[in-house]
């Protein structure tokens, strides 16, 4: 599978907490033997994923994610089982080699082209053709090392510039894929020309688009952004990401910016923590990805009415998932590049440093443009401002902004207070019983057991020949020949080993969701397999008497009304 073997990737795990790294990316609070916190693989707010230090795994009790270290950092990073391993490495401070660890792609070919497209880009932007280009940049206060670092390049003055590179390494049907050439009957022609090209990036840092801005002429569209292709999904990332995500873990805290410029210019201010949403509607699962990144999340969108219609509709895809975020707004309809342009860094960090809350927010939003002088408006904006009053779970919150209306609009508290209807606060994740008939318990009884004991693998190995449910028994045989293999069981040590199949993952969740006691009796055990055999005789019964039924040839018969009635008798036996 890698450069490693079981043993080290054993090592790797065993040398950390998992409470501890997990507690790196969400809170954690101990509870017994174990920590729980708000599950990051589902739309929750409840604290239902639990993380056991013994056992070395997390499980989530309503979504049922469950795993190692290892995999909690591959889901919550979207990286691959080795990055993850090297991420524990480090953490624990082993020196590993891993190999080359690079996401293997899907779309090879596109990444291929968008490769050399960024080389190309880069390379124009500082040659003579480049001159106007840097001149603008520099205007602009981006300096060369920003340049670098974004990777900021140029499209030529030239409708066939790219074309005539790409054309000559690439198969023209993924050369049409990628949103960089277009064609006629003539032939290909490069689709961003006389554009200062800004490369978007994938979650993991790479490029698979471009915006283009005009710099030296004059244009209807200021930004030209490629079109969704099958690597470039805009409504599935956020400008700066790959590289916001540490930082933004690191200090829990998350700003998200409308521009890709605002981002760049908050870098020159040291400012990391920082994803734009690139000006669309924010879906939810921009959303997710937000809420992700850390524990707070500030929204510092433009300052103008369009920033602030936007932070509405940013705020309520956040609290539909369990997020209030904070608000900066920044004055004159400034955004923050003009902002820190204009004011300076302190001035901008003054800002962040004191964010209004959502509810503040929202209420100067409905009053904004109104005329609460005259009567219709003023009503309208009381009874808005209770809709949104009444959003909140924080009764305290709720009071004091029942308070502060009344005192505002001279309405009086009292009907405010009539108007506010009382929410049942209804848990969202009601966790809906399986079914589970008898033979079910015992099979997956005696697995859970098997998980934790030699003893009970044993009597498996000895007393049962088969079990009866096909996932049930695939993870019964992985777990009995890792023990022969290993000499010893280990939950932990087991997912790793079959971290590949999600399938038995998915069993062994469903196990660990049952979340049975720790001890058992040998006799418990017993009549789990008694269970799992007297089901093996029904259902051998059932198929005899079927084909008993069917079988023509009266020997034949016979023959058969003798196996069942040996069943029977072995049934009573057990
Ligand atoms: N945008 C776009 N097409 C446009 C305008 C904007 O795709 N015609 C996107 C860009 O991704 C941009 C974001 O929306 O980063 C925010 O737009 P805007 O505030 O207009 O951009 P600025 O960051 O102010 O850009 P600049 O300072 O270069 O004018
Ligand atoms: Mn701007």
């Amino acid at each position: 599978m890698s450069l490693l073997s079981q043993e080290q990737i054993n090592e790797i795990r065993n040398s950390v907490d998992i409470a501890n790294v997990i507690s790196n990316y969400i809170a954690l609070t101990p509870r017994g033997k174990n920590f729980f916190g708000v599950c990051p693989f589902h739309d929750d707010n409840n604290p239902s994923l639990s993380v056991s230090t013994d056992k070395k795994i997390y499980k989530c009790f309503s979504c049922g994610a469950t795993g190692t270290v290892f995999k909690f950092i591959m889901d919550y990073e979207n990286v691959s089982f080795l990055e993850s391993v090297k991420k524990v490495a480090d953490i624990a401070g082993i020196n590993v080699d891993v190999g080359k660890t690079n996401k293997v792609s899907i779309y090879p070919e596109l990444h291929k082209i968008y490769d050399l497209s960024l080389k190309f880009y880069m390379n124009n932007i500082n040659t003579a053709g480049g001159k106007a280009a840097k001149e603008y940049l520099k205007q602009r206060d981006i300096n060369e090392e920003i340049i670098k670092e974004f990777q900021i390049g140029l499209a030529l003055d030239n409708n066939e510039a790219l074309t005539k590179i790409l054309i000559k390494k690439f198969e023209q049907k993924d050369l049409l894929k990628t949103g960089l050439l277009g064609k006629t009957d003539y032939g290909f022609y490069d689709l961003f020309q006389s554009r200062i090209m800004f490369p978007l990036y994938d979650l993991n840092g790479q490029v698979v688009g471009y915006s283009g801005r005009i710099y030296n002429k004059e244009d209807n569209s200021k930004y030209i952004n490629t079109r969704e292709t099958e690597i470039f999904k805009k409504g599935e990332l956020l400008y700066n990401y790959h590289k916001a995500k540490d930082p933004a873990r690191r200090e829990n805290v998350v700003i998200v910016v409308e521009g890709f410029m605002d981002v760049i210019r908050m870098h020159t201010i040291d400012i990391k923590n920082v994803v734009a949403t690139m000006g669309t509607a924010t879906t939810i699962n921009q959303a997710n990805l937000i809420k992700k990144m850390a524990k707070e999340v500030i929204i510092c969108f433009d300052g103008d009415k369009a920033g602030a219609k936007a932070t509405m509709s940013l705020a309520e895809e956040l609290i539909k998932i369990g997020v209030t975020p904070k608000v900066v707004r920044l004055e004159d309809g400034l955004d923050p590049d003009e902002y820190i342009k204009k004011h300076g860094k302190e001035h901008f960090h003054m800002k962040l440093d004191n964010p209004i809350n959502i509810l503040d927010f929202k209420l100067s939003y409905l009053k904004e443009d109104r005329d609460i002088t005259n009567t219709t408006e003023m009503a309208k904006y009381v009874n808005d401002s209770i809709k949104e009053i009444e959003k909140t779970n924080d009764e305290i919150l709720q009071d004091l902004y029942i308070k502060k209306l009344a005192e505002e609009t001279n309405v009086t508290e009292e009907l405010i207070r009539k108007k506010i209807t009382k929410k049942e606060i209804i848990p969202i994740t009601k966790e809906v019983k399986e079914k589970t008939d008898k033979y079910e318990v015992a099979q997956r009884n005696l697995i859970n057991y098997m998980l934790k004991s030699p003893e009970v693998i044993k009597m498996y190995d000895t007393k049962v020949t088969y079990i009866p449910n096909k996932e049930y028994r695939l993870l019964a045989r992985e777990i009995s020949s890792f023990y022969k293999n290993n000499g010893f069981i280990n939950i932990a040590d087991l997912i790793d080993y079959v971290e590949c199949d999600k399938d038995l993952l998915d069993t062994i969740a469903k196990i660990e969701k049952a979340a049975l006691k720790d001890d058992y009796t040998v006799r418990e055990i017993e009549d789990y397999i008694m269970v799992i055999k007297s089901f093996n005789i029904k259902n051998e019964t059932i198929k005899l008497t079927k084909e008993m039924k069917e079988e023509l040839d009266l020997v034949k018969k016979a023959q058969i009304a003798q196996k069942i009635i040996d069943l029977k008798k072995e049934s009573s036996n057990v």
